[in-house]
Order: C-alpha cells, then structure tokens, then sequence
C-alpha cells in the first residue's frame, strides 16, 4: 500500500501530468482534490495528446478509480465535454465524484472576469473559469454543492436566492448585464445532475477503503505551490490550497495515510497569469526556451512567462509540502542553451533571502542572484529516449551536475526525470510505489 501526491513545485504547468500519468498507470485509484476547470493537463500518449481539466489522470485506464474530490470545483458542461472527447476517442473513464464537491455555476464565470477587470493591477490573469468566485461562495457558504444540486427543490431554492443576489451584484456593482435566466439554468443544472447522480459517492470512504485493502492511491495536485491560496504569491495564484496538505482536506482522508509526497520541478521557470516572477527572462533565451518547448497555456492558449530556475521557491515547495522526492521536466527542452543559470537567493535591500518573502511587494524589489552552469547539447529525440534506459549516468554530464545541484541544495532526492514529450520519456531513479531505487 502506498499513497503518494504529486504537486507542483512552481507556478503550474510543470509536467505535471506525466508525472501523474506515470504514477496512475500503477494506482488503483487516481484522486483530484482541488481547482476544477482552470486546470491544464495535457497527456501524451500513443501519439495522441489529452488535455484534462477535471479528469483525473487514471482516466486512459479503464479498470482504475478517478476521483474528482470534495475540494475541486467543478464545471459541469466543461466536464462532460471532456467525457464525451474521452469517450469518442475509445476510453471509459470510471469516475467517482464526491457528493461535497462544490459546483461552478454560468454567475460565477461571469463575475470572474468581472471582478478581474475591477481589480486592475492586482488582476491575477485567471483562465476565467469561475473559480475565484466560486471558492468565494464555498467559504461564504453560499456555495451550491454536487449533493445539493441533485436535490430539485434544495437546488431551485438556493438558485433563486443566489440568480438574484448575483445578478445584482453583476449590474449594480460591476455595470455588466448577466442575461441568463433563472429558469434556463435550472433546466440545464437539472439535466447535468441527472448525468452526474450516477457518479457520485462517498469517495474519502472510497479512498479509505483502498488504503486498507493495501492498493496504491494517487493523489494527484492541480495547479502548484507558488498558486496556493496560502502559501502563493498571493493575490495572484488561485483561490484554492493547491499543496499538499490540500491533498488531504480536499480527498477526505487524513495525514497520517500519506506516505510519498512528490514535487514535479520544470529545470526552467514558466508561469502564465500576472504577478512578480523574479528570474523572469525577457530576451531571446526566453523566447528560444518558449518556442522549444511550446509554453503556450494548455487552458488558456495564453504564451507563458519564461525564466531562469528559481531555488528559493523550490526550496519553499520543499518546505511547504513536505517533499519526500523530485520529478524534473523538460531536460530535453533546456538542452542547446550554452550557459544556463540558478537563482540561489534573492537579494532584497542588501539581504540574501533563500526563500521568498511573504509580500508581493518584497517580491518585486527581489534580485535574483544566480550561480551559471554549463549547458547541455541537444542529443535528439532518439538518444534522450535512451536515457530512459541507461538512467542518470547516460544524461549529458553537464546536465546531472545541474540536477544534482538543484537536488542536494534542496536536500530532496531525484525520483524522475523527463526527458521529452510522451509518458515513456521519463529516467525513474526511485518509484514512489514500489520503492526501488536505482541509485
Ligand atoms: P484562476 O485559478 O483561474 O482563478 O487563476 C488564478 C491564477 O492562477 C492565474 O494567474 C492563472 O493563470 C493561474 N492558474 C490557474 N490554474 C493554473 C494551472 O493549472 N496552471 C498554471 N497556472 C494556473
């Protein structure tokens, strides 16, 4: 038995869908426990490219558990959307949605990019989706959850309430005019309860149980360490706690059952949505880095901010989660630059910081101050897939001393490293589930 997380140790879209892909191909259950549509991952496989924004990664896998749970917020006309592209391209997702889940409505998309607008320079550069607001309404209670949506007269109880008070909201405060009615709602959130009621249970138990019938569970993150409603950079990360004690309140099981806590780490920075981003690269090895590995968001489209690795957030991500291991991304995609760079510490006002401050405001006055590397060579698509076999060793020297580097300063060990695109470019130095380490 083995229950492991996978988080994000950045600022989202590390890979962490193939770490997550990798990891549900030997889980019995697969389980999201925050964010909801916002959520980009895409996964490559056979040749063909998934992008899920609600599906957990089990979901290329018919006999496996996906999990959507209690802390995700979920879309419904997104989310079937998504089942139908699944099931039109030959798979049957076994999805279990947890009755406490809470459910983003057409008002709250419509106030996220109005409360955006109204924001200005603090906007966060959300994927407009509705979660800001829809959080806001789970912590107010105003929320209407999977297990009050499918109660018809519960349900057109609280819309009522919540179409007015929204509407107004929407006009009186915002100038925007919200034309959906409440009857055109209600009709379309009754059609999708009844598509959903098949899939909901009571998953925390579900998880529990699987935990002591010794399976392998994998809770897998959405989002990263540095969007944490918390301990982000915050106003602008997201509206949820996207780490890995969120893992926990999110899924409905408790701390103690966690054994593995994994951080997937980019060798680069990227980021889309607005904010300080100290190592941020506005030069041509910034835009040689985004055209090689295509960092264009998976949500949004939107071209992604690129920089120079950030140690002081990972090391925060260390902290922060409780890593046990690292997943690198991308090694391929950093190859063919001559000298690459390590922030080691920021300097804000003549003091060297090796974690972020608290305040975006400190943020934005850090200095990055980097230690340089040399690069390593592009060997070709061919030749990374053979590190795949001939493991750490094989990887260009140049790039195992930066690893390493970043490794033994964060004091968490190398789990994984990705090596390309597809789920099979991955070098696995130790396995989370079955604990074998090649090192
Ligand atoms: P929201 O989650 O749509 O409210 O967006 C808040 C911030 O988080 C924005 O800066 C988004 O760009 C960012 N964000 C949200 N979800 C993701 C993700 O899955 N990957 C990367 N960034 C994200």
């Amino acid at each position: 038995m083995t229950v492991a997380i996978v988080v994000g140790a950045q600022w989202g879209d590390e890979g962490k869908g193939k770490v997550a892909d990798f990891y549900a191909e030997q889980a019995d259950i697969v389980v999201r426990f925050c964010g909801g549509a916002n959520a980009g991952h895409t996964i490559v496989s056979g040749g063909r490219r998934f992008a899920f924004n609600h599906v957990p990664s089990g979901a290329l896998y018919p006999e496996k558990i996906n999990i959507i749970g209690n802390g995700v917020v979920l879309e419904p006309k997104r989310f079937f959307e998504e089942l139908s592209y699944l099931t039109s391209a030959g798979y049957k997702p076994n999805i279990v949605i947890s009755p406490r889940a809470h459910v983003v409505m057409p008002y709250h998309i419509a106030l996220d990019g109005a409360e955006e607008e109204k924001k200005g320079a603090l906007a966060a550069g959300t994927t407009g989706r509705g979660i800001g607001p829809c959080y806001s309404d789970k912590a107010a209670r105003f929320g209407i959850r999977i297990d009050e949506l499918i109660q018809p007269a519960l349900f057109k109880e609280k819309l009522h309430t919540m179409h007015e008070l929204k509407v107004k909201m929407l006009r009186e405060i915002y100038g925007v005019e919200f034309n959906q009615t409440e009857e055109e709602i209600y009709n379309q959130y009754s059609e999708y309860a009844k598509m959903l009621t098949p899939m909901i249970a009571d998953s925390g138990g579900m998880i529990l149980d699987s935990i002591r019938a010794d399976k392998k569970v994998l809770l897998e993150g959405a989002q990263a360490t540095m969007l944490d409603i918390d301990h982000g950079v915050y106003p602008f990360g997201t509206s949820s706690n996207t780490s890995a004690g969120s893992a926990c309140t999110g899924s409905g099981i408790g701390p103690t059952e966690i054994d593995e806590v994994i951080g997937v780490v980019k060798v680069y920075t990227s980021r889309v949505g607005t904010g300080p981003l100290p190592t941020e690269l506005h030069d041509e090895t910034g835009q040689f880095i985004r055209d090689k590995g295509w960092e264009y968001g998976t949500a949004t489209g939107r071209p992604r901010r690129i920089g120079w690795l950030d140690l002081p957030t990972i090391k925060y991500a260390a902290q922060v989660n409780g890593l046990t291991g690292l997943a690198f991304t991308r090694l391929d995609t950093l190859s063919g630059v001559a000298k690459v760079k390590i922030c080691t510490h920021y300097e804000l006002s003549g003091r060297m910081l090796s974690l972020p401050p608290s305040s975006y405001t400190e943020i934005e006055r850090c200095k990055p101050v980097y230690q340089t590397f040399d690069g390593w060579e592009d060997i070709g698509a061919e030749k990374w897939r053979a590190c795949t076999k001939g493991g750490f060793e094989s990887l260009p020297n140049e790039a195992q001393t930066y690893l390493q580097f970043v490794s033994d300063e964060v004091n968490v060990p190398i789990y994984m490293i990705g090596v390309g695109r597809d789920r099979e470019d991955m070098i696995v130095l130790r396995d989370a589930f079955s604990k074998k380490s090649d090192r």
